[in-house]
């Protein structure tokens, strides 16, 4: 059973040579080079230039995606021209608001994959949701091609498409549906979930408590802005040792009640069934890494 997925996700600007260059030697799952809201539009060519050379350059094994423009942005096609080439493992495609803009994309993205000989479908998407419109639409985009294989979300566009006249750090009760419900269109087609980023670079402890959340959520990956964010986000996505401590009593005692030829047991005062047995096993596969018996 393999139910590690990629946890850490890096936002690197595009136009930054020298963040650019940190990042291929950091460990992270993937590194997304940005050539969207992060880069000024003064630098947007320069941006295109300098992830294309990092594209090819050797890295630490994470996978390399790069952020583009929207489909229904005038910059799309250059983007893509720009970056599909060996070394691009895929495309999050920003604001992604209907089915159309991932066929868009992936017609686009098929045309310039067999202009470089690369096997039709090799480039992954991951469409960021970022709207209203985006969020209600999610589970069909979730649907719309072969090539999708997660679902992010971009909570600050979402935050100003939903009109929230706040700028406090604590969104967790207003962006509960929105997180909830990209989760949930996520693993409707087996996709995975990839949580906002969280923007206060010296709360530790805070992203930890958010990335916990996420995973209770239904999200197994998180964005990241800074490199320092790594540890915080990775501790968040493992089971606490109280966690792991009640999954080893249960798969216990469950095979117990089995051997008695019982489907269903008490725990610490709580019933377990099928469905809780199952979920302690994956967190101690989570855990470990490679399973428990
Ligand atoms: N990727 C790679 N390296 C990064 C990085 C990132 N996202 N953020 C910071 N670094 C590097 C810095 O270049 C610096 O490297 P050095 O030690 O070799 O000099 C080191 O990490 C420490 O950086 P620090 O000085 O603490 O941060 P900063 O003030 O340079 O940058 C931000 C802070 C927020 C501007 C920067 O982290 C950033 O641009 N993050 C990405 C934001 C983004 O992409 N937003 C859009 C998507 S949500
Ligand atoms: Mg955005």
């Amino acid at each position: 059973m393999s139910i590690q997925k990629e946890r850490c996700w890096l936002f690197v600007p595009g136009h930054s040579q020298k963040m650019v260059d940190k990042a291929l030697g950091l460990d992270v799952d993937v590194i997304i080079f940005d050539l969207e809201d992060g880069v000024p539009p003064d630098k947007k060519e320069s941006a295109r230039c300098v992830v294309a050379e990092a594209l090819g350059q050797p890295a630490s094994c994470a996978k390399r995606f790069v952020r583009v423009h929207a489909a229904q942005s005038a910059m799309i096609q250059v983007d893509l021209q720009a970056i599909v080439r060996p070394g691009l493992a895929g495309v999050v495609l920003s604001k992604v608001e209907e089915v159309e803009h991932i066929e868009q994309v992936d017609t686009a993205l098929s045309a310039l994959e067999k202009s470089i000989v690369l096997p039709e479908g090799e480039i992954k998407l991951v469409a960021l949701v970022e709207s209203a419109r985006g969020l209600v639409q999610a589970p069909v985009i979730a649907n719309a091609s072969s090539r999708m294989a997660g679902l992010m979300l971009g909570a600050e566009d979402y935050a100003l498409d939903m009109g929230f006249l706040t700028l406090m750090p604590d969104e967790a009760d207003a962006l509960l549906y929105a997180r909830s419900g990209l989760a949930v269109a996520a693993a409707s087609q087996k996709l995975q979930a990839i949580d906002k980023a969280f923007l206060d670079l010296d709360d530790a402890a805070g992203l930890v408590r958010e990335t916990q959340r996420a995973r209770l959520l239904g999200f197994s990956g998180k964005c990241l802005i800074h490199p320092a964010q790594i540890e915080a986000v990775h501790k968040g996505f493992l089971p606490t040792e109280e966690e792991v401590a009640i999954a080893r009593r249960i798969v216990v005692a469950f095979a117990a009640a089995e051997a008695t030829g019982s489907g269903v047991t008490v725990v610490d005062g709580r019933m377990v069934d099928l469905p809780i047995v199952e979920r302690a096993r994956r967190l101690l596969v989570l855990n470990n890494g490679k399973g428990e018996d």
